[in-house]
């Protein structure tokens, strides 16, 4: 199962400029739980301070959903600042459980 696990990495590029100006991850996991199911983690998403406002993270999202769902993920989940809670409602996620987290102090 393991090895059907996969990662996409997705880049935008200033074509102007050769600068990646947008970059977004997406974790395709195998879950025991629901027959199997396929998840994907949405990671990383970050846009360039003077592109931001341009539909830039929106399409990063819509890229990686449509990927999601292609490669038959039933959900796609991520985590976000309060701050950002608005953005990625407009992209169709809605606020669903808690991150708990557990940092270890040795690898400080
Ligand atoms: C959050 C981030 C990815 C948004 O990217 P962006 O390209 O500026 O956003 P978009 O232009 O695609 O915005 C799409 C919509 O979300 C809205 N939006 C964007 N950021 C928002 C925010 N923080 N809160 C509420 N709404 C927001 C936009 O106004 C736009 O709404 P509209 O369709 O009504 O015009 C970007 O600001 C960023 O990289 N921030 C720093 C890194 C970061 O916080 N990443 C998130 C890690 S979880």
């Amino acid at each position: 199962m393991a090895s059907q696990d996969t990662y996409y990495v997705l880049v935008i590029e200033d074509t102007n400029t050769g600068k990646v100006v947008g970059t977004g991850n997406l974790l395709v996991e195998r879950k025991f739980i629901h027959s199997l199911g396929l998840v994907g983690h949405i990671e990383d998403i970050a846009v360039a301070k003077d592109q931001q406002g341009k539909k830039l993270g929106l399409r990063l999202i819509q890229a990686l959903d449509f990927i999601a769902e292609k490669v038959g993920c039933y959900k796609s989940i991520l985590d976000c600042s309060e701050a950002n809670e608005g953005f990625y409602v407009k992209c169709g996620f809605r606020r669903a459980g808690l991150e708990m987290a557990h940092y270890y102090e040795s690898k400080k």
